[in-house]
């Protein structure tokens, strides 16, 4: 992993803090919460964390549990969906108060999952993501192509569609209050990763949007990360690129001690880009 990582591919993303973050999904009652919160706990404790931003995104039910157990800190916690209301006849659905209230700092906004499943669109994912900020949660924008458009070469340009959409009422100095999740969706639950390639790419592409749409200031500030089918074997070569400022993991990290792995991972990459940490 460390021969993967390279000084020379580190240069840009020198300033930016770097993000181990996890996605638990559907997983994870309030009882396994405590039980992985206890183990991380004493697996963090032989780990460099400094200033690495950690964060898991349990279930809505678990977030009480994960609230007290992760209180000490310094892994934060957030949801996987909001509604774009702050109340009212939505049943079903949760608001940016509620989470806020729950303990939650961040919220992911436009998972793959939630637009293939429930019929998201980024249209109504600009509206959440408004709320998120309103209330002071950091959204977690999650932008990726279908393998058909990657197939026909369109990548790019659904990608910035896809950001110009969701940011399209935010002023410059707010992009970088948001973190970009590159995840594409042909990736997402898969047998491998992205290559190193892939990747680089699109986040070259993603920050080279935010440049020509918000400027050269938010573009250097906004971390983009990267998720996945991402794993302690592949994601050293992921983190070590210069556009790519942390991992979003799902599978790999449902467990204490995958998420213990991939934390190490991003903390070595975080050394070598000459991030303290
Ligand atoms: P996997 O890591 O299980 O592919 O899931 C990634 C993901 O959904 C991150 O948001």
């Amino acid at each position: 992993m460390d021969q993967a990582i390279q000084k020379g591919d580190a240069i840009m993303g020198a300033s930016r803090r770097l993000i181990a973050a996890t996605g638990w999904k559907m997983n994870n009652d309030a009882a396994a919460t405590r039980r992985y919160a206890a183990e991380l706990y004493q697996r963090l404790a032989g780990l460099r964390v400094g200033s690495l931003e950690l964060y898991v995104l349990p279930p809505f039910t678990s977030l009480a549990a994960a609230a007290a157990a992760f209180a000490p800190g310094p892994v934060a916690i957030g949801a996987q969906n909001m509604h774009a209301e702050d109340a009212g006849a939505w049943t079903g659905e949760v608001s940016a108060p509620m989470l806020v209230e729950a303990g939650c700092r961040y919220v992911e906004l436009a998972h793959s999952e939630r637009l293939a499943h429930f019929g998201e669109t980024y249209e109504l994912v600009r509206r959440k993501l408004n709320a998120a900020l309103r209330h002071g949660l950091v959204p977690i924008l999650c932008l990726g192509e279908t393998a058909e458009d990657r197939t026909a070469g369109r990548a790019d340009a659904v990608l910035c569609a896809q950001l110009d959409t969701a940011l399209a009422d935010q002023p410059a100095e707010r992009i970088a209050d948001a973190i970009l999740a590159y995840e594409p969706r042909w990736a997402i639950g898969a047998a491998a990763a992205a290559s190193p390639e892939h990747v680089a790419a699109r986040h070259g592409a993603i920050r080279a949007q935010v440049a020509r749409r918000w400027g050269a200031a938010a573009a250097a500030a906004v971390r983009i990360i990267y998720g996945g089918s991402v794993t302690p074997a592949n994601g050293g070569a992921l983190v070590a690129l210069a556009d790519v400022d942390g991992l979003f993991v799902g599978r790999a990290a449902w467990t204490a001690a995958g998420y213990a792995a991939m934390i190490d991972v991003v903390s070595r990459a975080a050394t070598i880009k000459g991030v303290p940490t």
